[in-house]
């Protein structure tokens, strides 16, 4: 748990909820924090203490620990960007979510978006932009319309976000993304019905969880909607049964085609009828706010029996 980015405090809670549920007659869990300030083991009564980076253990009253696997709870990078991945691969140590490249690609939201275009699957019209680049905000609006959203390419839980309704204010948006990110992605805004699917590998059967309809008191899905109670996440969506399946299934598209893992979660627009894909998530938030615990209880999924599989996964 942990991580570098803006996400961390949410990604500690995640992290949290893994260590509560495991089942502790079948493994022994050490929670480590990597973050800013160094990679620390904190089990049972002992003061945090560093974690040996050269392979990953951990020494307790001289023994030295080497891990089975790894539950991958970090959001942003390095946990959610391939980085963490590569690193555990060249270590030879399982984790729980999907592979380096996969992870780099889904979390570049522009490089996920253009390889799910080449599946069929429906997105909004966007317009990229490197820090540095010249931007122009005429061209932009001509390309995407208003209102339109100005995100961080490679970040999460909305961070660097901002709905954008004037051209005027787009400068001011890009700068906050900016401040995120050095890539920033602009996408059209799509009037529809929000939802979000967590898809699972659940005892070897690739499967999407109840769909969860966003309702969110601020003007969009932000990040004090996500976890300050400023929404309401309605699982099952209200959503026809057609439109329930028809997303399900292009959740689970996404998860098959781009080789995903352990838990995911991916966001839709309802947009003229048709699922438009978002983003995926591959470490999704597990917070006691967040989606996939939500969802699994209305599927009658306990947590510990999910993360049993996830770490089941892993290992094979
Ligand atoms: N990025 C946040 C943690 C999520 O997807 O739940
Ligand atoms: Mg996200």
């Amino acid at each position: 748990m942990g991580g570098f980015s803006s996400e961390v405090a949410i990604s500690m809670l995640s992290g949290n909820t893994v260590c509560k549920h495991l089942d502790t007659s079948k493994y022994t869990v050490y929670p480590i924090s990597i973050i800013k300030e160094g990679w620390f083991c904190s089990h049972s009564d002992h003061k945090p203490f560093p974690v040996d980076k050269s392979d990953f253990s951990i020494t307790i009253d001289g023994t030295k620990i080497k891990f089975d696997c790894v539950f991958n709870t970090i959001h942003g990078t390095p946990g959610e960007d391939g980085t963490f991945q590569a690193y555990l691969e060249l270590l030879g140590i399982p984790q729980t979510a999907c592979d380096y490249y996969e992870a780099a690609l889904t979390f570049n939201k522009r490089d996920c978006i253009s390889v799910l275009s080449a599946y069929g699957i429906k997105t909004a019209t966007n317009y990229f932009l490197n820090k540095g680049d010249v931007i122009n905000t005429s061209e932009i609006v001509a390309k995407v319309g208003l209102p339109c959203f100005v995100k961080a390419n490679k970040a999460g839980s909305s961070f660097g976000v901002s709905k954008v309704y004037e051209e005027d204010a787009l400068e001011a948006a890009i700068a906050i993304s900016f401040k995120e990110d050095d890539e920033i992605i602009i996408e059209s805004f799509l009037e529809g019905t929000e939802v979000s699917v967590g898809v699972i590998n659940y005892y070897g059967k690739i499967q999407a969880l109840p769909v969860t309809e966003i309702v969110s008191d601020n003007d969009f899905f932000d990040y004090e909607a996500k976890y300050a109670g400023k929404s309401q996440e309605i699982t099952p969506a209200r959503i026809s049964d057609e439109q329930t399946s028809a997303v399900q299934r292009e959740a689970e598209k996404v998860f098959k085609a781009l080789k995903l893992k352990g838990l995911t979660r991916a966001e839709f627009i309802f947009h003229n009828g048709e699922p438009h894909f978002l983003e995926v998530n591959t470490t999704p938030g597990l917070s006691p706010a967040s989606i996939i615990p939500q969802q699994a209880k209305v599927a009658g999924i306990s947590l510990a029996d999910l993360f049993d599989n996830v770490i089941e996964q892993a290992l094979n």
